[in-house]
């Protein structure tokens, strides 16, 4: 499994990509709001020159026209920007559009396999189920991303599923586990996989008795 990060914070990015791991990056319109003060499409460009793998960007428009309109002007920022689209019925026909296009798509707030199936049959790029908010109203993300996979597998579909909305770090494990090509992260939990209270207590042992 791949690690993307989940942010539009600039140094975020250059932090994470300092360790070497990230193979992408997902941004969405809550996440570049938080950026105060920073255009989107400028945003979107450094972030594209920060990392080379694969920068979701995502369309505001509703109706399909709009997000061929907006999603043609992301994808001229950068080869690397992937357009991320809603999954609806006008999301489905610009995905559509865009697949002829050779525009890359993830196909963003998946809750059900079906809408993962549907989205792949369209020709997304990627799907991103969302585990953490199936998680909030009792639902299980995790089984969401197992089933994806398992409909993937045994149709032979090469859409690649992040999994997304992602909160702690078992569910970057289980979703490795249950069959997610990449995760999408946010910088306080990419920090947090790096942690085992075993291995602070380890490197204060060593030291203490290196010091004796
Ligand atoms: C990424 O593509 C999603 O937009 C993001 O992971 C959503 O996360 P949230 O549910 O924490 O807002």
């Amino acid at each position: 499994m791949k690690f993307f990060i989940d942010t539009a914070n600039l140094e975020e990015i250059k932090e994470a990509n300092s360790l070497g791991i990230l193979s992408g990056v997902t941004t969405n319109p809550s996440l570049v709001a938080k950026e105060e003060g920073v255009d989107f499409h400028d945003r979107i460009r450094e972030i594209a020159q920060v990392v080379p793998g694969s920068v979701s960007a995502e369309v505001i428009a509703l109706d399909a026209e709009g997000m061929i309109e907006e999603g043609k002007v992301l994808a001229a920022i950068a080869p690397n920007i992937t357009v991320k689209v809603p999954m609806t019925t006008e999301g489905l026909k610009a995905v559509h559009e865009f697949s002829k296009q050779g525009i890359k798509t993830n196909v963003t707030l998946i809750f059900s396999a079906v809408q993962a199936l549907i989205a792949a049959r369209a020709g997304a790029t990627y799907v991103s189920p969302f585990l953490g908010r199936l998680d909030d109203i009792g639902a299980d993300g995790l089984s969401l991303v197992e089933q994806i996979s398992g409909i993937f597998n045994v149709h032979g579909l090469d859409t690649e599923i992040i999994a997304a909305s992602v909160r702690h770090p078992v569910h970057v494990t289980e979703a490795a586990l249950k069959g997610a090509h990449i995760a999408t992260i946010p910088f306080n939990v990419i920090k947090q996989l790096t942690k085992h209270p075993l291995t602070d207590q380890g490197i204060e042992k060593f030291l203490a008795d290196w010091n004796k």
